[in-house]
């Protein structure tokens, strides 16, 4: 008859009790629990032995072998909570945003971000080459009084020109005294009558900003679009200067391979006028539907300022001259970026949109 080895067991229990504490990862715990209580373990072949046993001697045996099991057992679920509760802990860590002092649970969705439009973007681009060439950046209001938007600029009531701009109205005051403003023009009247009353001449200022035109959309008009205005009023000012600003912004802007002209044109506040154009990039000058066959696409018009509209705002015209530029900024935006139709700057296409974040 053999005997129970009691000593084996203890040392066989304190092995297991110690591997299972050891164990750091619920895998390794998996494997422990094999290795200590599985078919082929230390503990499950003293348990065959018991059946060699007298049976007297089976009984306490037996016991003392549950007893251990039992034991072995509970660790290993303590063990397995301990660590089944550490990993939650590590993977909520992980799902975490750590922003300095505040912790931020991460969202497991990701979110769009929204970022500037396109004309918003063009606008900076715009204005970071014009205060590259030292002018300074200015706005002006969008519902004007008539005076500022017309008359100031040398356009009086019924003058033919009038019919350049379709102009929307406010209905406040007498009727088509106010208007939302056709073009950023008459920011110039307001930075010279700044100007004078602070007497702070010269001005070199662009003036960026939404305008309004009665204007049925098409593939290169919207009714409510973008301008900036250039203005320039110094000593000795002459149509080279302006002709320089209006090539050197054209290159900055477009590149080298864009071509730009100036065309003789008519503007009641300018005189001698201009009208400056760019090969048109969706056909490079080709022909193409966007520029209505022509190879050019116009961007704005230019001139030296009319003497009227110095005297309008009580500059003299013998002691000051200068030159004005009035551009689309939705146009730069459509030409930079070969946007055949420009009309997808306001369908609000996320498609189109997200292009130019
Ligand atoms: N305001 C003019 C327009 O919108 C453009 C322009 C500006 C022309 C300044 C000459 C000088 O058509």
């Amino acid at each position: 008859m053999t005997t129970f080895p009691l000593a084996n067991l203890a040392e066989e229990t304190a092995a297991a009790l110690t591997r299972i504490g050891a164990a750091n990862e619920l895998a390794d715990l998996l494997e422990a629990h094999a290795h200590v209580l599985g078919r082929r373990s230390a503990l499950v072949a003293l348990q065959k032995s018991l059946g060699a046993l007298a049976p007297q001697e089976r009984a306490g045996a037996g016991a003392t072998l549950q007893d251990a099991r039992r034991r072995v057992e509970e660790a290993y679920e303590a063990r397995r909570v301990e660590l089944e509760a550490r990993e939650r802990q590590r993977a909520l860590e992980l799902d975490r945003l750590d922003l300095g002092d505040v912790v931020v649970e991460r969202v497991t969705w990701s979110p769009s971000v929204g970022h500037p439009s396109l004309v918003a973007t063009t606008q900076r681009e715009l204005e970071d080459v014009f205060v590259a060439m030292g002018f300074r950046v200015a706005d002006g209001p969008e519902v004007e009084s008539d005076w500022y938007n017309f008359e100031a600029l040398n356009i009086p009531p019924a003058h033919p020109a009038r019919g350049m701009w379709d102009t929307f109205y406010v209905e406040l005051g007498d009727p088509e005294t106010v208007v939302l403003r056709t073009h950023t023009s008459p920011t110039q009247i307001h930075l010279m009558e700044h100007a004078v009353a602070t007497n702070t001449l010269p001005v070199h200022s662009v003036m960026p900003g939404r305008c309004y035109r009665r204007d049925t959309p098409d593939a290169r008009h919207l009714a409510a679009f973008h301008q900036v205005e250039g203005l320039v009023v110094d000593r000795g000012i002459s149509f080279a200067d302006l002709a320089g600003v209006i090539e050197t912004f054209t290159r900055a802007y477009f590149g080298p391979d864009i071509e730009s002209r100036l065309r003789p044109a008519y503007f009641p506040f300018t005189e001698p006028s201009a009208e400056f154009e760019i090969t048109c990039t969706i056909c490079r000058g080709e022909g193409c539907r966007t520029c209505s066959h022509t190879g050019w696409i116009e961007l704005g018009g230019c001139g030296m300022l009319d003497p009227a509209v110095l005297e309008a705002v009580h500059i003299d015209p013998d002691e000051w001259s200068g030159f004005a530029f009035g551009f689309g900024i939705d146009r730069c935006a459509q030409m930079r970026h070969q946007i055949a139709d420009m009309r997808a700057l306001i369908d609000n296409d996320v498609r189109f949109m997200e292009q130019f974040s």
